[in-house]
């Protein structure tokens, strides 16, 4: 979820130790997110450029639906060696071990940049303008998040008690899915965030539009678990604490009959360059 700025680094390259945990437990996006976004993006020939692609959650659905080369930006080589085994069947997928912020496009400018759950990561200072560099007039940009609202107030309490006793805060399970809303953009750890809110002011951007998908779903123990251990938040717990959370997580899911049902939100922000 976005960070208050400037960007916390040490969090920001956790998430190479823990890749194959996120590759099984993470969440991907839906068809109808990429849908979305390739209808808007109307790429006909051009290229698309993704960044922070992780293991490919994204990536992967993208591939699958785009005909044209997909440029892949991932800083950490653990995360980009789960994500090449993962693209393998794409051809024209290539990966760029790197962080955005060095990635340089050459004479290439791309119909479509996307990033999946990770803009929050980039220098808040410079992504606008890397994105608009990299990106041909009217390219467009999609930028999205998955987070989920616990369905049951009961154990949404009993969780928030967790989190409180070992002094956690901004946890996935911390809102309910009652909290969300209806506007997307605007769930409680994105409130400020958004990027249509950095976009409204900039001319170099237009055609701005924000849309949520929704799903319903549960996680048992054992899989909510692996997904708390992906999350930067707890990957960077001293071990012994993180162990403990886990442990006091997992009995209050058990007491309330170990599974978590979740409202899954899938905002997402669209732009086009001018
Ligand atoms: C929460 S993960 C999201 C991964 C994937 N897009 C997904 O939706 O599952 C954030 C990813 O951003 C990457 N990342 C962090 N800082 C970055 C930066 N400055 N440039 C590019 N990627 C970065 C991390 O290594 C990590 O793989």
């Amino acid at each position: 979820m976005p960070s208050p700025q400037p960007v916390d680094m040490a969090r920001s390259r956790v998430f190479g130790g823990v890749a194959e945990t996120y590759d099984a437990a993470r969440a991907g996006y839906p068809d109808a997110l990429v849908s979305a976004v390739l209808g808007y993006a109307a790429l006909g020939d051009r290229p698309a450029l993704e960044a922070g692609a992780g293991t490919g959650k994204a990536t992967v659905p993208f591939a699958a639906a785009l005909t044209t080369p997909l440029t892949c930006v991932e800083p950490d080589a653990r995360m980009a060696e789960v994500l090449r085994r993962n693209t393998s069947p794409y051809p024209h997928v290539t990966i760029d071990v790197s962080p955005f912020e060095d990635f340089r496009p050459g004479d290439t400018r791309y119909g479509l940049f996307f990033s999946a759950t990770a803009w929050h990561w980039f220098d808040p200072d410079r992504r606008w303008d890397l994105v608009h560099d990299a990106l041909a007039p009217g390219g467009a940009v999609a930028l999205f998040w998955n987070p989920v609202g616990v369905r049951d107030p009961g154990l949404h309490a009993a969780l928030a008690e967790v989190d409180r006793r070992h002094g956690l805060t901004g946890t996935p399970h911390a809102e309910l899915a009652s909290s969300y809303g209806d506007t997307p953009g605007q769930w409680p750890g994105m409130l400020g965030h958004w990027p249509a809110l950095d976009c409204e002011h900039d001319a170099r951007f237009t055609d701005l539009r924000s849309l949520r998908f929704r799903e319903d779903t549960d996680y048992d123990t054992a899989h909510y678990l692996d997904y708390l251990s992906s999350i930067s938040r707890y990957a960077t717990l001293p071990p012994h604490h993180r162990t403990q959370v886990l442990a006091d997580t997992a009995a209050a899911l058990t007491a309330h009959g170990g599974r978590l049902p979740v409202t899954r939100h899938h905002d997402l922000f669209l732009a086009r360059r001018t």
